[in-house]
């Protein structure tokens, strides 16, 4: 069975070829940084519009990297949510219209279920039952996963994500937009020792997360400083100590609530690599695994639509087509007002 997956819900273009057998088969990126650099941050008709010009030429790409033709795909996946609603529009629509070109399919998939199965693509995928720490630019979720679709939330970000509140921070740094990698970037340089700013909730029981006082604590720090390199760095590497200690402390609490060795660790953050050395740290001394998926299917990309698409279609669930338009509408057949 053959997948066309296609993301764009944000500010990636992602189109992937899934093979049930032979895994995946190819996938191409276009990503905006470039476009929305200007404004600092995503605007979002702006992403519509560049949605609109690079599917396709993506799509002929992968086609080509696959050696496969239009003919051999068998469904069709796209996000259908959550997102910005003009970018998904675009995604939903060329995706919708090749699946009823081409007779076959197609399915609209939750970006986050993307994200959670991502590690799937990996050569040693992880099993079910596992928790899940999914953190991207607007979801901060602690998932309790027993199958794909048997999901329980354990916790969840009572304010920021924890991409936005990298974002936000970076900015308050005058880094360039996207400010996660960046700011993640400049904290090598910091000196770990010199601010240390509060893990929040981690003084009272549960895993929801809140990372609005850790923004405002950069904020009150920073202001007071000269703004030198090394402040700047210094402040960088307290706020991302401060997240990742959080995050680590919530998932050694979900770990053991749950009884669970297995952690999966998937969204934008999850390329993080600070974080990703002090998860390593914690499922190790609690004996158990940790999975993350490759680096660039971290953040955005089609991979993990066509996989969650995938397992969906075979499942034998498809969405009726929702976009509904009349190309024959006889004026007569209008019903009357009154
Ligand atoms: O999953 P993703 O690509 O898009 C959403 O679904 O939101 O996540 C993007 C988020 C952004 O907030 C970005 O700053 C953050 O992930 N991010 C990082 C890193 N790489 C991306 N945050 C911290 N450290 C990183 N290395
Ligand atoms: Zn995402």
């Amino acid at each position: 069975m053959l997948i066309l997956g296609i993301e764009t819900s944000c500010d990636e273009t992602g189109l992937a070829l899934y093979h049930s057998e032979q895994g995946l088969l190819a996938h191409a990126l276009h990503s905006q940084v470039a476009l929305h650099a200007e404004y600092g941050g995503v605007v979002p008709e702006l992403a519509s519009r560049d949605h609109v010009r690079k599917t396709l030429p993506l799509l002929r790409e992968i086609f080509r990297q696959a050696n496969v033709t239009p003919r051999d795909v068998d469904g069709v996946a796209y996000t259908r949510g959550p997102g910005l609603i003009g970018a998904l529009l675009v995604g939903a629509a060329i995706g919708r219209g090749l699946a009823w070109t081409w007779g076959v399919p197609a399915i609209g998939v939750h970006h986050m279920e993307g994200h959670l199965l991502a590690p799937m693509l990996e050569p040693e995928p992880p099993s079910f039952p596992l928790v899940a720490l999914l953190v991207s630019g607007g979801h901060s979720l602690l998932v309790r996963v027993d199958g794909i679709g048997r999901y329980q939330l354990i916790g969840e970000s009572i304010d920021d994500a924890a991409g936005e509140a990298f974002d936000k921070t970076a900015k308050l740094l005058g880094l360039p937009y996207p400010g996660g990698p960046a700011l993640a970037k400049l904290a090598e340089q910091g000196d770990p020792d010199r601010f240390v700013f509060p893990r929040p909730m981690t003084d009272r029981p549960g895993c929801n997360f809140s990372f609005s006082g850790l923004k405002t604590a950069a904020i009150n720090t920073w202001r007071g400083l000269e703004p030198t390199p090394q402040n700047r760095a210094d402040v960088a590497r307290a706020f991302e100590n401060a997240v990742v200690e959080t995050m680590m402390i919530k998932c050694r609490r979900a770990l053991q609530a749950t009884r669970l060795r297995r952690l999966v660790v998937a969204g934008g953050v999850g390329a993080n690599q600070r974080l990703r050395e002090r998860l390593r740290e914690l499922v190790a001394e609690l004996g158990g695994q940790v999975h993350y998926p490759r680096l660039e299917f971290c953040t955005d990309n089609g991979a993990m639509i066509a996989y969650a698409g995938w397992r969906r279609l075979a499942a034998g669930q498809y969405d009726e087509p929702a976009i509904e338009v009349l190309p024959r509408w006889s004026l007569a057949s209008l019903p009357s007002v009154n």
